[in-house]
């Protein structure tokens, strides 16, 4: 299969285009880009005002590299949409699994997000990097105490999975002041995405079984050191459909109905997060505000039907805000062409910066940053450098002819890849730069051979 020159497609595509953005002189392959990708007049990739080549002499190699305009245009269109057409309080959550670290914590709360975290190093860094507590939810199916005590001392709202943590919340609650909880219930709805990441349906570890509610609800409306605000649910991630976050918004408004026969007051819906993300032409999401209006009409109209008061309305998407502002620059390094099987071509990182190809078998786009338009002439594997042969970024990618010190960019890695990076065969992980009007600021370290064996401790007796 040999493709032919980049295509001349219309504009649209990009989830995140904006209407003013010209993209007719862009392949479908590029439309995954940032929004500020633009080809320079020497056929160079530039995101951000930077090309992309001389932030890799500068920052090394894998490089990931992080749109803040994109981002941020992706924390506006949520926050925006729900102000839009809800006509009560909202709140938009950024679920920092997706890519948890100190800068884009600050990016996001800075537009007026808040932040969901699961564990208590996310948590920490949320805090580090000075998000407000009443702006930070704690998720997890297994908080620790240590866990739970640092949410309870910096004042954020823990959302309770368990009967287990419930319990131990009321072991853990002082008279000082009550806990600030929601609680997280399985609505139990199917969506259609990869097993693993489906999480509303009955089956799931996730949250409380929903034939325990009425004695859910009975059992927290007694006790005075949990301040109960609302209920949660997360039906699962890369959900390309609106129809599971519209039943899973009308069944949450009958949980309100059913709390306050326990006189428990619940004024926080919390829908979760799950909106799909385009990693290839063909994938076809909703648009934020497509997927986020649905959500409101939803919750008002089941409101309004039960005459129930309007909830605060919060939902935590991650993938969608900032999977498309990032790519992965490479350098290509060897190759083997396996007559009449395959060409490999291997690039400097591979299953440890991105691991979702080998865990989810991801599908992702590539371009040549060096060799925009040249064109498509070679079908390859991008290989990447662990000894391990299930170590495959991209299977049959359509490529320019490249050659060792080409860089390879792989579009939409900005969620959960660096969060989900290993140290496998101890590699050092990448660094990350953020790009904006021409400049670059790194905001995550190269790791070096001696962050590999920080950890590390040698017995006297094996010195
Ligand atoms: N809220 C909760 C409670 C979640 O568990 C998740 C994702 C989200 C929000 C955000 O979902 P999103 O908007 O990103 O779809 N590692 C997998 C994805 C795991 C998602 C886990 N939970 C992947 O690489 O596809």
């Amino acid at each position: 299969m040999v493709s032919t020159h980049p295509v001349k497609v219309q504009p649209s595509g990009n989830q995140y285009l904006s209407p003013s953005q010209d993209s007719t002189n862009i392949s479908p392959n590029q439309q995954l880009l940032p929004l500020t990708a633009r080809v320079n007049r020497d056929d160079f990739l530039e995101i951000g005002g930077c090309d992309v080549t001389k932030l890799v002499q500068q920052f090394g190699s894998p490089l990931y590299i992080l749109d803040e305009t994109t981002l941020r245009t992706a924390c506006q269109q949520y926050r925006d949409t729900f102000k839009k057409y809800y006509k009560g309080e909202s709140q938009v959550l950024y679920a920092s699994k997706a890519w948890n670290c100190l800068a884009v914590c600050a990016i996001v709360a800075s537009e007026g997000l808040g932040i969901d975290v699961v564990s208590g190093g996310e948590l920490y860094t949320a805090l580090e990097a000075s998000v407000s507590p009443e702006k930070i939810y704690l998720h997890g199916n297994n908080k620790s105490r240590d866990e739970l005590t640092l949410a309870i001392e910096s004042g954020c709202t823990i959302v309770v999975d368990n009967w287990y943590e419930l319990h131990t919340l009321v072991e853990l609650a002082t008279k000082d002041s009550a806990i600030r909880i929601m609680l997280r219930l399985t609505p139990g709805i199917e969506c259609h995405t990869h097993e693993y990441i489906r999480t509303g349906h009955l089956d799931s570890k996730f949250g409380f079984d929903p034939n325990d509610l009425e004695e859910v609800f009975a059992f927290v409306s007694k006790q005075p050191a949990l301040n109960c605000v609302g209920v949660h649910a997360h039906i699962g991630s890369q959900i390309f459909e609106r129809q599971p976050h519209r039943d899973l918004a009308a069944v949450m408004v009958q949980w309100l109905r059913d709390a306050a026969k326990y006189n428990l007051e619940l004024t926080e819906l919390n829908v979760g997060g799950g909106l799909g993300i385009k990693y290839t032409e063909s994938d076809d999401p909703p648009s934020i505000e497509e997927w986020s209006k649905a959500i409101c009409e939803v919750v008002q109209e089941a409101c309004a039907a039960e005459n129930l008061p309007l909830p605060k309305l919060l939902c935590e998407p991650g993938r969608s805000l900032i999977a498309t502002a990032c790519v992965t620059a490479y350098t290509i390094g060897s190759a083997k062409t396996i007559p009449d099987i395959r060409t490999y071509v291997t690039i400097d990182g591979g299953m440890s910066d991105n691991p979702r190809p080998i865990t989810y078998q991801s599908v992702y786009r590539t371009v040549v940053a060096n060799k925009m338009s040249a064109p498509l002439t070679e079908t390859v594997t991008v290989a990447g450098k662990h000894c391990e042969s299930g170590d495959i970024l991209i299977k049959n990618a359509p490529l320019p002819k490249t050659e060792p010190g080409d860089v390879l960019v792989v579009m939409a890695t900005g969620a959960y890849n660096y969060s989900m990076a290993s140290n496998y065969n101890r590699l050092p992980r990448p660094a990350a730069v953020l790009v904006a009007n021409g400049e670059a600021n790194l905001i995550l370290q190269r790791e070096t051979y001696q962050d590999i064996i920080r950890q590390d401790c040698l017995p006297e007796k094996l010195k």
